[in-house]
């Protein structure tokens, strides 16, 4: 679904991300995990159309990335930020919002608009605005706001990370019954291990900008993963006793 090739990104004179080959499969559903400053968000932003590399090719379904199209692609995917970012407008309106560039309007929109609060179990937020909002809350507006419009991949960075156990529980909990329903293709970015589990067994780490591992959450845990980097982020984990998984 999505490829990238020879993927490059240098800020202020340093690599930050260094990709030579990655594929994101149709219906794949991807943790990536990886120490602060790692170039995990970046990654994640690369693969979203919102950052662009210094070098590198980006394919889209086969097509090439360029200038011209990458807004097009862009409105195919959608994305969660750690922060929710709404806007002062009803819960309604802050779902509603993306469908308007889509070009979704009328009852077909209400009706989404409507199944999506539904199902993210925040149908009685329906006219309240985001101010007074609790954390978990607003970010279950964040989630409705990006599964309403079906988007054909779907980014989360650390969507839980400000939340509280409680919270994040329920809502790992009610994200993976979505996307297991929706069988949409995922890049989920986490620095707890804990919660990878919740949504797939399938995990990249990322470690100075370069995927240093690929494949089973099981494996690495098990200490199967004979590489360095991945042995190095691992070990303040156990050795803490913060693994639950
Ligand atoms: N626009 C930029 N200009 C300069 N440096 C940047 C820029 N964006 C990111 N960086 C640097 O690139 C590195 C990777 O950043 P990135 O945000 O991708 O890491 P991350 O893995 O998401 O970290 P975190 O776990 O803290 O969210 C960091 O050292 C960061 O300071
Ligand atoms: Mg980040």
């Amino acid at each position: 679904m999505l490829t990238l090739k020879d993927i490059v990104v240098v800020r202020d004179k340093k690599t930050i991300l260094q990709i030579g080959d990655f594929r994101l499969e149709e219906g794949e559903r991807l943790a990536v995990i990886g120490p602060n400053g790692a170039g995990k968000s970046t990654f994640l932003k690369v693969l979203a159309l919102l950052e662009t590399p210094t070098a590198g090719e980006i394919f889209f379904r086969g097509d090439k990335v360029t200038g011209q199209n990458s807004l097009t692609f862009r409105r195919r995917m959608a994305v969660v930020f750690q922060e929710p970012l709404l806007l002062n407008t009803t819960v309604f309106n802050n779902v509603a919002q993306g469908m308007h560039f889509r070009g979704i309007a009328g009852v077909d929109r209400q009706r989404r608009v409507d199944y999506w609060l539904d199902r993210f179990g925040i149908t009685a937020l329906r006219n309240r605005k985001p101010l007074h909002l609790s954390g978990g809350e607003a970010q279950r507006v964040s989630l409705a706001r990006a599964f309403v419009l079906e988007p054909e991949v779907i980014f989360l960075d650390e969507p839980f990370s400000a939340l509280d156990f409680s919270t994040r529980l329920e809502l790992l909990e009610d994200l993976g019954t979505q996307l297991a329903n929706t069988g949409s293709t995922t890049v989920f970015v986490t620095h707890d291990f804990n919660e990878i589990p919740y949504l797939t067994d399938n995990v990249a780490v990322i470690d100075a900008g370069a995927i240093v591992y690929k494949g089973g959450l099981k494996s690495l845990l098990a200490g199967e993963v004979a590489v360095p980097a991945v042995q190095r982020f691992l070990r303040p984990f156990k050795m803490s006793g913060q693994l639950l998984v």
